[in-house]
């Protein structure tokens, strides 16, 4: 299955696509996880994304499709993949469908996971995360013993982007350039709406429940 998991900053796309991908042994491809990795190692491409992420602005489309399509022409998502937080224009939406329609795939699904500016707010202030291995946790909802990592065992940190005034500028960015995707996959019948304002566990069902997978 190709999924695209649409949403506000700190919806949960990517604690959903974490649980999504273990179940359904599908890569998780996360555009702001690339970029974070790059910035991390001190790339050229991380050096470029960083001028654009600490002010809570979108990474060029360019930039991003290229990622994206060297990504899925990899062997793991010949079965299918997990896309969070990409697309994020209606430009990148079209490059997508057109680098999926040249090898002769598609989009299946697409998840919106609707939630409240002001629980967005909440969530990414309490997030902390892994500075090595990327892996997301919440001080209150998903919280990790002493803030050490439970996968790689480093001591976790907030997120440079988690800042309230690059938190504004994304959700002003999130309204301005990604939300009008919700129409243009509405039009294409295969958008599915996920409210997440419920726990990690019960979120993870509600999407499960919209794809017609529960009880897997
Ligand atoms: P990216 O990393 O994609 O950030 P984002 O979209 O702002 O999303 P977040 O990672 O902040 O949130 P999320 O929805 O994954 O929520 P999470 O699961 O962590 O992008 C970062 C930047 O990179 C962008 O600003 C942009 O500059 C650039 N970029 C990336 N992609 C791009 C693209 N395609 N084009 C251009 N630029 C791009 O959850 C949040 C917190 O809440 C966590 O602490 C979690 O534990 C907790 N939580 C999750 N679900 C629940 C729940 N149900 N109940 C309680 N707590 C919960």
């Amino acid at each position: 299955m190709n999924l695209i998991l649409l949403g506000a900053p700190g919806a949960g796309k990517g604690t959903q696509a974490t649980g999504l991908s273990a179940i359904l042994k599908i890569p998780h491809i996360s555009t702001g996880e690339i970029f974070r990795d790059n910035i991390r190692r001190n790339t050229e491409l991380g050096k470029l994304a960083d001028t654009y992420i600490s002010k809570g602005e979108l990474v060029p489309d360019e930039v991003t499709v290229q990622i994206v399509k060297d990504r899925i022409e990899q062997a793991d998502c010949e079965n299918g993949f997990i896309l969070d937080g990409f697309p994020r224009t209606i430009a990148q939406a079209e490059m997508l469908e057109e680098i999926l329609n040249a090898s002769g795939r598609k989009i299946d699904r697409v998840v919106n996971i609707v939630i409240d500016d002001e629980v967005v707010i909440n969530r990414l202030s309490k997030r902390i995360v892994c500075p090595v291995c990327g892996e997301t946790y919440h001080l209150e909802f998903n919280p990790a013993e002493d803030n050490i990592c439970k996968k790689c065992g480093a001591q976790l940190v907030h997120r440079e982007d988690d800042k309230p005034d690059v938190i504004r500028n994304r959700i002003a960015a999130y309204h301005k350039k990604t939300e009008p995707l919700v129409e243009f996959y509405r039009h294409k019948g295969n958008l599915m709406n996920v409210r997440s304002e419920n726990s990690i566990e019960e979120s993870l069902q509600n999407t499960l429940y919209a794809l017609g997978l529960k009880g897997i």
